[in-house]
Parts: structure tokens; sequence; C-alpha cells
């Protein structure tokens, strides 16, 4: 299969295109012929070796829709042919490729409505958004969050999910992106490169955060005195308090079935639309990865595969 992998970790110029071997479904996985996957923000992290991950080559790429095209022992919830969506196993790579192996317990249905490049670009990010939103922070109906980075793939989904919920969302983004927050009913923006966003937010219940580094330590500043914050970008602990009276959160993201299928009743549901999606072919990965670890751009990169 031609897959867009790496031999060796460095830069986006490592990221060749190529052949690896064909996948085989083992017992209890699916093998699932890929017709697209995302680009998330930890690829290039994985890519550059911020993770442990040492047998090359490897593919990159954490999720993805496809057509299962081989079923291992002892699956009866799938058949050949059926479209589904995933995400891989925590820490596990191998989604720019043409075809994957995965446990077929953490692979759902794709809804015919939702197109294998929409169900891609859903799939980490929803599970991201939901971990943060709903399990973690627990966001309830009129508190206000306010969401850093909400032109980011993660953030558009929760700040959809948060307007969903019934929360008031204040967001942050550079200016060429606010028509993109305004139609995803963002209740406040700001531009991060004009204003600084502790000058002007204070009192929130909540605070999610995408960006990390400085905007991680300054967001707890915004929060009411028992108020939370989950972060998403600052490694695996949550960033330390600087101050007492709020409590600092790493939403665990787990893989599971059911997540993905509630991204699928969101969308059918109207609640949570796809992002903005730039297209590219896994031939041009490093590209991708270029544009990715810029961090400025809008909604999601996605590989059409097939
Ligand atoms: N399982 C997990 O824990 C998990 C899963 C997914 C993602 N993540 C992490 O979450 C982070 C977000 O990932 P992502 O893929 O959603 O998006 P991303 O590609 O990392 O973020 C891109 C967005 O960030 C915005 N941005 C950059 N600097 C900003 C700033 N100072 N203030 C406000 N916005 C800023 C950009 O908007 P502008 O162009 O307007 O600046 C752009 O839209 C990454 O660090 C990723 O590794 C973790």
């Amino acid at each position: 299969m031609k897959a867009a992998f790496i031999e060796q970790h460095g830069g986006p110029e490592v990221l060749k295109y190529g052949d690896l071997p064909d996948p085989v479904a083992g017992p209890g996985e699916v093998v699932v012929d890929v017709v697209a996957a995302s680009v998330n923000g930890a690829d290039w992290k994985v890519r550059a070796g911020q993770y442990k991950q040492s047998r090359f080559p490897y593919a990159l790429g954490r999720d993805f829709s496809g057509v299962v095209s081989a079923v291992g022992e002892g699956i009866t919830d799938f058949k050949v042919g059926d479209a589904v969506f995933a995400v891989c196993e925590a820490g596990q790579e191998g989604a720019y490729a043409e075809k994957i192996a995965i446990k077929a317990a953490i692979v759902a249905r794709k809804p015919d409505r939702l197109s294998h490049v929409n169900a891609a670009a859903l799939a980490l990010t929803g599970l991201t958004a939901m971990s943060a939103i709903e399990d973690t922070l627990k966001l309830q109906p009129g508190e206000t969050i306010l969401i850093q980075g909400g032109a980011g793939g993660v953030a558009s989904f929760a700040v959809q999910l948060a307007k969903h919920i019934g929360a008031h969302v204040i967001t942050t983004g550079s200016a060429a992106n606010h028509a993109y927050l305004r139609d995803l009913k963002a209740d406040e923006i700001i531009d991060y490169n004009v204003t600084d966003f502790t000058r002007v937010v204070s009192n929130c219940d909540a605070v999610f955060d995408t960006v990390g580094g400085e905007v991680a330590q300054r967001s707890f500043a915004v929060l009411k005195p028992g108020g939370r914050a989950a972060f998403i970008a600052s490694g695996p602990q949550a960033p330390k308090p600087v101050r007492d009276d709020v409590t600092s959160l790493r939403p665990p993201v787990g893989r599971a079935r059911r997540h993905l299928d509630r991204i699928a009743q969101l969308f059918a549901a109207g609640a949570i639309r796809p992002p903005e999606i730039t297209l590219y072919r896994l031939s041009e990965a490093a590209d991708a990865h270029r544009l990715s670890e810029s961090r400025h751009f809008r909604g999601k990169l996605v590989f059409q595969v097939r």
C-alpha cells in the first residue's frame, strides 16, 4: 500500500511517500481501506520525536474514514464494505496510508450523510472536544466559557458544542478567522494579536485552552473563584494553576465507539457542522505538516487518500 511515513524523526522533509506492507486483520481487528485521513496538531510533534516511538518506518496519522476491506477472527459487528470512521488507539499512528488495521471495538459506522472527508476531520477533534467540554469541564447551560484558539480543529468543534449546551462562548482568533468564528456562533470574539484577553475577559466559569504555552498559563486569570480550566496543548499533565481557588484539568480523551457515535448524532441533529477543510494528497504530507506546524490556519487539513 501507499503511505506517508517516516524512517527517522525530524522536520517535514523526513515525511516520505512510498510503499509499506499491507496490514493484516488480527483477532478482533478490521482492515479499513482509508478514503480520508486528517492532520492533527499532535502529528508534527510525533514526526519531530516529541513522543516515544522508535520502530521505523511508520506511517503517521491518528484518525481516518474509509471502508472495511477485511475482518479478523471474532468480528461480528462489521462486514466487508461497511463505511466506518475511527481514531487510532492512544499513542498509535498509521492513518496516513491506504490501509490500516485497527481494533473493531473503537471503530464506528459512518453516517451516509457525512462524507469520508468530513468524518475524518471530525473524529479526533470531536473526541477531544467532547472529552474536554462535556466529560471534564462538565459545562452547564448558562455558564460562560473562554475557548482559546477557536479557529483550530478541536476548538471549532468545542465552540459549537458549548453553544449547543447553552453556554455563553468567548473565543480568541486572529482577524482573518473572525467571520469563520461568527459562523460557528461564538458570542464574543477577541483578536489576540490586538487585545490581551486577560484585560477584557473575567469571571468565566470555565476555560478550554487549545493553544498552550503562556496562553495556557495566563488563562487562569479569567476564571471566577471555583472556576475550572481544561488544557490539551500543555503536554500530558494540566499546568499548575497560579492561584489556589480554581481547578486545572487534563481531559483524558479515551477511545471508544460510543464517542464516535455521539459525533454522528451531533452532526445528524445539526448541532455540529464539519470544519473548513483544506485537502491534500498523501504525497503532499510534508506541505500539510508545514502548515499545521505554523499553527495559523482555519479548520482542518485532510488527506484525500483515494
Ligand atoms: N488527545 C489530545 O490530547 C489532543 C487531541 C487533539 C489535539 N490536541 C492538541 O490540541 C492542540 C490544538 O490542536 P488542533 O489540531 O485543534 O489545532 P492547531 O492546529 O494546533 O491550532 C490551529 C489554530 O490555533 C490558533 N492559534 C494559534 N495561536 C493562537 C493564539 N495565541 N491564540 C489563539 N489562537 C491561536 C490558530 O488560529 P489563528 O490563525 O487565528 O491564529 C489556528 O486556527 C494541539 O496542541 C494538539 O496537539 C490534543
